[in-house]
């Protein structure tokens, strides 16, 4: 039985990326290699329309919390100040990155399903500031929520800190201003709105805050200034993985073809309508309301009566995997991502499924 992955990534591959991965075998030191990096690079890039001379994507082997930490390690300058804001698991976790390269981290913490409270920040930035940058998550994957970044972008730019993003589910399918936000940089991932495969993640920064970060020497393996002066040059610090490169490259050329994030974010947006209208007629509600939810996964609450594991085994068995809450909102939320090569007809089938599990339930004694 094919399965399809609803899960925010790793996601249902497209027959063309998973081929891509049985491609030659390719030592990372040949010129073969170095191809295939520049034309990421370079595609990557493009998503955006981004001018190579301002802007550089760094390919690191890790996932997306390796791009993350790259990201705050190498940009938060020896000297520098920054501001976490945190309203999920993703934003906890980059002020605990921070706290262990011994960097001086305030936070502004929010309740799960809040969105920014943008007084409270700007109160922040004022009162423990000035702060070299502040760090957030674009979209929320805890929560499904979409972080308005406008209003924050804003207030960064008038307390003069530029923006860390954790780009990490939402690049390739929501819109991230890079030239009205005052981006450092954003950290994203192969494997989730690009729809390659675990393995490869990136990150886009200014080479002008590069720069000015200067040597931080926190990490190694992990050393942005290294991976960008290596791959400048057409090398790398490290032994990339090869074959997800390869699948990469395939993803990019795919997304190119599908006319780019805007026409990602429409599928995505049709697919997410679709499973919301039909799971609201079956009285299932959703966490966030549709404007506060990204397009690329939503939360639902959990059917009366019937807990996550069985409504994830009954959906397994028909070929679907779901997404459980975290932490205090496993016993509460179901998540749904719409991402990876799925076709009109596996969301038909997804709410098909669902009819029968539930109408099963109802019919049991
Ligand atoms: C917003 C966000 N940041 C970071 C991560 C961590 O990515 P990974 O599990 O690939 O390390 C995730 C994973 O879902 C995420 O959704």
């Amino acid at each position: 039985m094919r399965m399809i992955l609803l899960n925010p990534g790793p996601v249902t591959l497209s027959p063309r990326v998973r081929e891509s991965m049985l491609g030659p075998d390719l030592c990372h030191r040949e010129p073969e290699f170095a191809v295939l990096q520049g034309k990421i690079r370079r595609q990557l890039l493009e998503i955006h329309a981004l001018d190579a001379a301002q802007w550089a994507a760094i390919l690191l082997t890790g996932s997306g919390t390796a791009a993350v930490e790259a990201m705050v390690s190498s940009l938060v300058p020896s000297d520098g100040r920054l501001l976490v804001i945190e309203n999920g698991v993703y934003g906890e976790r980059i002020s605990n990155i921070a706290r262990r390269h011994g960097i001086a981290t305030e936070r502004v913490e929010h309740p799960w399903l809040t969105g920014l409270d943008l007084p409270r920040i700007e109160a922040a930035l004022r009162a423990s500031g000035p702060f070299t940058h502040v760090a957030v998550v674009h979209h929320e994957t805890t929560s499904g929520r979409l972080n308005d970044l406008q209003q924050l972008a804003t207030l960064c730019a008038a307390h003069g800190a530029e923006l860390l993003l954790d780009a990490v589910s939402s690049f390739g399918a929501e819109e991230i201003d890079f030239t009205g936000w005052p981006l450092a940089a954003i950290a994203a991932t192969a494997n989730k709105c690009l729809h390659g495969v675990p393995g490869t993640a990136f990150v886009i920064a200014r080479r002008s805050a590069l720069a000015s970060a200067g040597e931080t020497c926190r990490t190694i393996y992990l050393d942005l200034q290294a991976y960008l002066k290596n791959q400048d040059q057409q090398g790398t610090p490290f032994t990339q993985s090869v074959q997800t490169f390869y699948a990469l490259s395939a993803a990019l050329d795919e997304l190119a073809q599908e006319g780019g994030w805007k026409t990602r974010r429409e599928s995505y947006r049709n697919r997410m309508a679709k499973v919301r209208r039909h799971l609201l007629n079956l009285g299932i509600s959703p966490l966030l309301a549709e404007g506060e939810s990204s397009c690329v996964l939503n939360a639902f609450h959990l059917p009366a009566g019937l807990g996550y594991t069985a409504l994830h085994d009954e959906l397994k068995a028909r070929g679907f995997i779901i997404y459980a809450g975290q932490s205090s909102l496993a016993q509460q939320i179901f998540r749904i991502s719409t991402m990876g090569d799925l076709s009109e007809g596996d969301i038909q089938r997804l709410c098909s499924a669902f009819d029968e599990i539930l109408e099963g339930g109802r019919s049991r004694p």
